[in-house]
């Protein structure tokens, strides 16, 4: 059966921006954040605090956070990828901090630059830290279906590494289609694999929407027990260390979806529509959302 309400976890202004190659001026990405507020999300992700070598957009991280007005009620996350980079995000006053690891060996070293072993071991400090600190730990895996380097994930390494994630303390694990390459018949498979190590009530649906597999993708994750779900207002992003990766799913087509079934976000679906149509515009580009360009037409 499906669930009666979803947390959405937007990730506009982090997975969505984080690829654009022009740098998007910090006052702009605290409107996004700002605007996303007032829509009404639980989650949003704001920043990343990784090597600006590596990800140059994300460098402002620090300033957007202390330029956002906080909605009582809504987390701010942010990525952290090492120890320094959650003393970062714990300056910054973020309230949750994601480790992000892969199911893929060859994923795990060109994004991260380590082992998946490594990783977990780089992670285990940065999960001490945010226990002590009483900040909320989330992990993400990334090619939890498919990598762009290796093909396809094997549900073993995906459980494995879920397994490991929820030892270090996550409350809040996701399960993530770096490449929007996974069928539905996929990620109820892999959903419910992880699920018998790890409550599904934990588990969230991260999924692109390079195939155009994102919204069917999201069902198929309800239908397997899943009820909290990443998506990006205009279907923004990708990843730079996923080439040809397009943005998340796009948060407008997941609501109307959710909406049209009568399961609850919380979340004002008109306000979205503006933001995304405000934020394409800035980047000079249609909004990569098809409800969200089908309502702003109306
Ligand atoms: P490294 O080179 O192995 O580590 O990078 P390092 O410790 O040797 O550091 C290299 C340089 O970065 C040094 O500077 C450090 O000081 C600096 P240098 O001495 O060369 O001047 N540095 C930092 N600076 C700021 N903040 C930090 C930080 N850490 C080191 N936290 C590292 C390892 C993890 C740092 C690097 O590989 C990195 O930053 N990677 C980030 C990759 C990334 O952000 N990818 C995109 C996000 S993940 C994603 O999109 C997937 C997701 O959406 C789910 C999905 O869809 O699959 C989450
Ligand atoms: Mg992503």
């Amino acid at each position: 059966s499906l669930p009666t309400a979803v947390k959405i976890v937007e990730v506009a202004p982090r997975d969505g921006l984080q690829n654009e190659s022009a740098f998007v001026p910090t006052d702009v990405k605290i409107e996004l954040v700002n605007r996303l507020s007032q829509a009404g999300f639980q989650n949003i992700e704001s920043a990343s605090f990784v090597s600006p070598k590596w990800v140059p957009q994300m460098a402002d991280g620090a300033d957007v956070m202390a330029g956002i007005a906080r909605r009582p009620g809504t987390i701010y996350s942010a990525l952290t990828p090492n120890l320094r980079g959650f003393e970062a995000a714990q300056a910054a006053k973020v309230d949750e901090v994601a480790i992000f690891g892969s199911a893929s060996e060859a994923f795990c070293q060109r994004n991260i630059n380590c082992s998946i072993e490594e990783s977990i071991a780089r992670f285990e400090p940065v999960a001490q830290a945010a226990k002590v600190a009483g900040l909320r730990l989330r992990g993400s895996i990334s090619c939890a279906f498919h990598c762009p380097y290796q093909g396809e994930v094997s549900v073993e390494s995906t459980v494995n590494v879920a397994r490991r994630m929820l030892a270090l303390g996550c409350v809040e694990i996701d399960i993530c289609d770096t490449i929007g390459a996974a069928s539905a018949t996929q990620v109820g498979r892999v959903m419910r694999a992880v699920a018998e190590h790890v409550d599904p009530a934990m588990l969230s649906g991260h999924f692109h929407d390079t195939y155009g597999q994102g919204v069917a993708n999201v069902l198929a994750a309800l239908q397997a027990g899943i009820s909290i779900i990443h998506a990006s207002t205009a279907g923004l992003g990708g990843c730079p260390y996923a080439k040809g990766a397009t943005g998340n799913v796009a948060t407008e087509d997941v609501l109307y979806l959710l909406h049209g079934m009568g399961i609850e976000t919380g979340i004002d679906l008109d306000s979205v529509v503006d933001t995304g149509q405000w934020i394409s515009s800035h980047l000079g580009r249609k909004a990569s959302s098809n409800a969200g360009n089908a309502l702003a037409a109306r």
